[in-house]
């Protein structure tokens, strides 16, 4: 499966913020958007999964014009965890995981025996198994966000879409959210698009990373190929090295002591 977004014009009520984007995105791979605040991460990730309209150019899903794309297809295809979201709060965990199923469900059809199944599995991988009878709003917002997550992937889709997963979670939960990506990639062929902005974690999972600086994008390829001293410099106003260290197959960054 094959996202394709060509020439993107994107904006909110007539002011532009990306101007011509293009991008492609593919089943199987790991693909992180990085980029400093404001220059247009969310806007084209929201894009290319028909969240937000664009002004110009197309976004193909499989050479099939995204807005002819049915929309239980759409959401078998792409599972798109937004950087905000919010829930009624007498939500119960396990509930809104559910709401993943809905496109595979028929209207005289709720919760099969495998969709059950399902759900647990995703409570499960996401270590949000003990919240599932806790309501939404009595979850902290790490908790919140792990239980967000496991809902986009009780939607079994080809491709996830993730902005900022790690965003609220504690070191060991980052880690364990950017294991589970990589396992679900390896091993069940899920391709993965996220924005991060830790970028020793980008370095570390992706596969491929497109920077985007004041909408356009800067640089686009292999981890060790797009993060270097240079773009950090140019694109974030940083300076850092590059360490390449014995015994560790990706280099470390070392930013600047702050004086
Ligand atoms: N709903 C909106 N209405 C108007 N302008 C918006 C809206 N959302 C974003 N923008 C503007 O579009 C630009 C790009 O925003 P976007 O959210 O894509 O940035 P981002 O790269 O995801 O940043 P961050 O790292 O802070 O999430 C910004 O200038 C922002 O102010
Ligand atoms: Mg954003």
């Amino acid at each position: 499966m094959e996202v394709k977004g060509v020439k993107l014009e994107i904006g909110y009520g007539g002011r532009i913020v990306v101007p011509e984007f293009d991008i492609t995105l593919r089943r199987g791979e790991i693909t992180t958007i990085i980029g400093p605040n404001g220059s247009g991460k969310s806007t084209v990730m929201k894009a290319v999964t028909r969240l937000l309209k664009y002004t110009k150019g197309t976004v193909c899903l499989d050479g099939e014009d995204l807005k002819n794309v049915n929309a239980a297809v759409l959401a078998r295809c792409m599972g798109v965890l937004p950087q905000r979201h919010n829930a009624p709060p007498d939500f119960k965990v396990r509930d809104l995981v559910g709401y993943g199923r809905v496109p595979y469900q028929k209207w005289y059809q709720r919760n099969s025996r495998q969709d059950e199944e399902v759900v647990d599995w995703a409570l499960k991988v996401t270590g949000t198994w003990a919240l599932r009878d806790k309501f939404i709003n009595e979850c902290s917002g790490g908790e919140a966000q792990r239980v967000w997550i496991a809902t986009v992937l009780a939607q079994q889709p080809d491709i996830l879409f993730l902005d900022e997963p790690t965003t609220y979670l504690d070191i060991a939960h980052q880690q364990e959210t950017m294991r589970l990506v990589k396992k679900l990639n390896s091993e069940n062929g899920i391709g993965v698009v996220m924005v991060l902005h830790d970028l020793s974690q980008a370095l570390e999972v992706s596969d491929r990373i497109i920077v985007i600086k004041n909408g356009r994008k800067y640089s686009e390829g292999g981890p060790l190929e797009v993060i270097t001293p240079q773009m950090l410099r140019e694109v974030y106003n940083v300076e850092c090295d590059v360490l390449q260290i014995p015994g560790r197959s990706k280099p470390l960054l070392a930013f600047k002591e702050i004086v």
